[in-house]
């Protein structure tokens, strides 16, 4: 099961849900490949040794520039079951460097996924705040995704633009099954504005929306500055507890 955690809207914890789901999922004795797909490798620093810099020969950026196999891209962490691909800078610059590339420039993450993907149970992507090609190729390599909505004011603008994005991969047959496996909401809060974006979420998406709400919780970003995930760094916290029911969720989905 490939799942991409992906919204064009900046900051609104795809790349903590993105570490904890796959840190979870992991933990639950599945086995987890975790993909840094955006170029301000938040997730890669987590799991990365602080000093190390990714070089770019062993990156998801020459995966999809040079055809390099992913397998040559798989780090382990320290934990068990759980790998990561590392990002790039380098990413930032893909459309443009793909510009002139007509040679399925949107599904060469899907081929590099070919050979390695059955090596594990769930596959888990962290994508860029956009919607260029490196999601497009996310987007075109995943069986789902999940969508994390942070439930402040601005929350709703942009979702119409990802459903398009969604729309448009399908369309074009670039990946006809695409589905969506849920919404999430993040950043939650005892406002009225907060209650008030929760509730509209699940009268358009219904169902969709899962029934885990991850509130604000600083547990979540002092997990990230100690290089590890919220399951070892503040287990009984409440951003723990949130991301435990999520990938029990997730795994009956
Ligand atoms: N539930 C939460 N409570 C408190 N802080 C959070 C929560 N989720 C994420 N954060 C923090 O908020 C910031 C943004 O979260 P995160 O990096 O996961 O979002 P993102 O969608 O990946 O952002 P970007 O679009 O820049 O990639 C980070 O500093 C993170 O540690
Ligand atoms: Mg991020």
């Amino acid at each position: 099961m490939i799942i991409s955690i992906a919204n064009q809207k900046g900051g609104v914890g795809k790349s903590t849900t993105a570490i904890n789901l796959a840190a979870g999922l992991s933990l639950e004795g599945y086995k987890v490949l975790l993909i840094d797909a955006d170029a301000q490798a938040n997730a890669t620093r987590v799991f990365l040794h602080p000093e190390a810099e990714a070089p770019l020969e062993t990156s998801l950026y020459n995966v999809i520039i040079s055809f390099s196999p992913l397998a040559a891209a798989i780090r382990k962490t320290r934990f068990d079951n759980l790998d990561f691909v590392p990002a790039h800078i380098r990413l930032s610059s893909l459309d443009l460097e793909l510009a002139q590339a007509f040679d399925n420039r949107s599904e060469r993450l899907r081929r590099a996924l070919g050979p390695v993907h059955d090596r594990y149970d769930y596959v888990i992507i962290d994508n860029p705040p956009s919607l260029g090609l490196m999601t497009i190729n996310t987007f075109v390599a995943s069986d789902s995704l999940l969508i994390p909505v942070s439930t402040g004011f601005f929350a709703l603008a942009g979702l119409v633009q990802l459903q398009e994005t969604i729309d448009m991969v399908k369309q074009n047959q670039l990946n006809r099954n695409l589905a969506i496996l849920g919404v999430l909401c993040t950043f939650s809060e005892r406002t009225n504005v907060s209650k008030d974006v929760e509730k509209q979420l699940r009268e358009y998406f219904g169902d969709l929306v899962f029934e885990t709400v991850v509130p604000k919780n600083v547990s979540l970003e002092e997990a990230h500055s100690n290089h590890t995930h919220v399951f070892e760094h503040a287990p009984n916290s409440k951003g723990a507890r949130a991301y435990q029911a999520l990938v029990k969720e997730v795994a009956a989905r």
